[in-house]
């Protein structure tokens, strides 16, 4: 964990500029720049309603943004339909995992392969995505409802990887877990940045866990970005420490929030 890393290019793999977007009156993130670079797992922290899911929905084409651009791979993806960002290689793993509860967990990660013709390196993915989660092996032919939070959550990302994608977003993958599941999920996602190169953005209200796993973060705070730094500085802040390692009841910009814990739905 930790790692530096080198990035291959030193154009970034996906570039936000001044992305605002809105649900009616509700302005939910309000000029958000910010760049991921090749190779690296990038992380955006806040507490809840900063603005995370927001961002990530914007960059998937879930939501069309009021302004600002989005680009990926040097292509301007923004607005464009999230099937046709999804072939361009970037996939989005949701808040609340979202699998298909009564497709077998076999055919949840067939569905992750929709758009690929080649069906044997489908199958090798899938024996990939077995390696990292061997539960879901087992459970291979059960309903992906009857699984449980943290075993939802291996199959939401091992679909996510069954598009053989560049470019993974996560939404707050520790979400209703364990403090045990969730270090298990992240050691697996630090695995597969490290060992398939694929390029993660990680939201996160759990600091603690993103800024481990994490090469560089933003603070998202009121749909603004008020900090970002390598995570290892960012680690050292005292507005860091202080409040997003929960023992503070203050924002970087001084806001009070009350942390409320979300559960699995
Ligand atoms: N569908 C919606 N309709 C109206 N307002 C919304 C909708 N979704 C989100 N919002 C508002 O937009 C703001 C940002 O929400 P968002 O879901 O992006 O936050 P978040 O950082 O992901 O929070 P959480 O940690 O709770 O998931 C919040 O004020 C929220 O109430
Ligand atoms: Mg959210």
């Amino acid at each position: 964990m930790n790692t530096p890393v080198t990035p291959n290019t030193d154009e970034p793999l996906l570039k936000l500029l001044n992305v605002e977007s809105a649900y009616g009156p509700i302005k939910a993130i309000r000029g958000v720049s910010l760049k991921v670079r090749q190779g690296e797992i990038a992380t955006v922290l806040g507490s809840n309603g900063a603005g995370k899911t927001t961002i990530l929905k914007t960059i998937s084409g879930i939501i069309d943004p009021r302004k600002g651009s989005v680009e990926f791979k040097g292509m301007n993806i923004t607005a464009n339909d999230p099937a046709l960002i999804v072939q361009k290689g970037l996939v989005h793993v949701p808040e609340g995992r979202e699998v298909f509860p009564l497709l077998s967990v076999r055919d949840n990660l067939l569905m992750g392969a929709y758009t690929r013709k080649d069906r044997d390196g489908v199958a090798r993915d899938i024996e990939l995505a077995y390696s990292y989660f061997p539960i879901l092996k087992e459970r291979a032919a059960q309903d992906a409802g009857l699984l449980s939070g943290g075993q939802q959550q291996m199959l939401a990302i091992s679909r996510a990887l069954m598009a053989n994608p560049d470019l993974i977003l996560l939404d707050e993958p520790s979400l209703g877990l364990s403090p045990k599941l969730t270090k298990e999920i992240f050691e697996i996602v630090v695995r597969i940045n490290r060992e398939r190169g694929t390029t993660i953005l990680l939201v996160e209200q759990n600091a603690n866990m993103a800024l481990n796993a994490s090469d560089y973060g933003y603070v998202l705070e009121n749909g603004r970005i008020v900090m970002e730094d390598t995570c290892a500085k960012l680690r050292e802040k005292d507005d860091i420490k202080e409040f997003y390692l929960g023992m503070k009841e203050e924002g970087v910009r001084g806001e009070r929030r009350w942390k409320k814990k979300k559960t699995w739905r």
